[in-house]
């Protein structure tokens, strides 16, 4: 992996030409639907009306056509408390604002997918995203390299610590819900990604572009290779924006809302049931963004296939892989669209 010139701030000045490779986006040639409209949003889901026995069944169809239609969905009262969210965001504000020296601290090195520094550049020519991120493996515990941890601010470790705990069990209630509303055992989901449950965090960090935000994107196009991925928005920069239709929609994160979206690897389990859908986050010309994505990883040595409990009925329409592999596959391109996982659709 080749560790190019990291997007940084100091690059940002007004002065400043954006070098070619950042170029990667052609306003003109895509339809973007503006966030807010409530007719194409993505939809809503209620954490609350999915325990509650009276709502429940409503509710869960409702999310089994947001995880279809959508692959994205914005949870509310998902009861991750406000307090330990609050810790996060400040933490991961804290940690992004300090120089680059200090950041470098836990830089990413050879051969390793974490650690502070740019995503998915594996070539000296590629084009680049206009991003910073910091990636770090969180549980099992065992798995954490603390190198990569930052140790600015002091509270940083806790603070992942407290939030991946209660995050880890909404993303389990939401994989029970997730089978229920299909008709599936509630453990079956839930159950194959348990056993040796893995979790990653990138923060996002988004600087502004005011002299092409329009021509550079925060992140490519791409979907999630692992199964469930809960993003939090860290500030009220919106930039997210999912492709449905063949159309660009722009995501109003919801204050205090997870937005959760579906990865590849839900998408073949659930043989096409939910899908992996397609997304990127674009540049705000004199904001900065900052976001933290939570993903949900099954065990590295599960066969992904879809679960019979999905097939009911169905034909299979995916052929199965060792997650490893596929994971080997995903990283050692550029980020591609759904790329990936067409190419296992039979
Ligand atoms: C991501 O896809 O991981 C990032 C999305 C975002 O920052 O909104
Ligand atoms: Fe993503």
């Amino acid at each position: 992996q080749v560790l190019a010139e990291t997007c940084n701030s100091k690059r940002v000045g007004d002065d400043l030409q954006v070098p070619e490779r950042y170029l990667t986006k052609d306003p003109n040639a895509e339809e973007v639907v503006a966030g807010g409209d409530s007719n194409c949003a993505i939809p809503i889901i209620d954490l609350n009306r999915l325990v509650d026995p009276r709502s429940s069944s409503s509710e869960c169809a409702k999310l089994v056509s947001a995880c279809h239609d959508w692959g994205f969905f914005q949870l509310i009262n998902h009861g991750v408390a406000d307090q330990v969210i609050g810790n996060l965001k400040s933490d991961v504000v804290e940690f992004f604002k300090q120089p680059l020296e200090d950041k470098e601290e836990c830089a990413q090195r050879p051969c390793s997918l974490e650690g502070y520094g740019q995503a998915f550049v594996v070539s000296e020519d590629q084009k680049l995203d206009w991003g910073d991120m910091l990636y770090i493996q969180v549980q099992p515990r065992e798995s954490r390299d603390l190198r990569f941890w930052p140790t600015r601010p002091p509270s940083f470790r806790n603070s992942v610590d407290a939030y991946s705990l209660e995050a880890i069990e909404v993303g389990y209630r939401l994989l029970e819900f997730m089978a229920m509303g299909v008709g599936a055992e509630p453990a079956s989901l839930r159950g194959a990604f348990q056993g040796q449950a893995a979790q990653g965090m990138r923060a996002n960090y988004y600087p502004p572009c005011r002299q092409a935000a329009d021509r550079v994107l925060g992140i490519s196009p791409h979907t999630d290779a692992n199964g469930l991925t809960l993003l939090l928005q860290i500030n009220d920069v919106h930039g997210l924006q999912v492709k449905k239709d063949g159309k660009w929609f722009a995501v109003e994160a919801m204050d205090g809302a997870f937005i959760v979206n579906v990865g590849d690897t839900l998408e073949i389990m659930s043989n096409g049931k939910f899908t992996s859908v397609e997304h990127r986050a674009v540049i705000h010309p004199t904001k900065e963004r900052i976001s933290v994505a939570l993903f949900f990883f099954p065990p590295p040595n599960m066969i992904v296939g879809p679960l019979p409990e999905f097939m009911r009925g169905d034909k299979l329409r995916y052929r199965s892989t060792n997650y490893q592999d596929y994971l080997k596959q995903f990283y050692a391109g550029k980020l591609d669209g759904r790329k990936q996982v067409e190419k296992l659709k039979l």
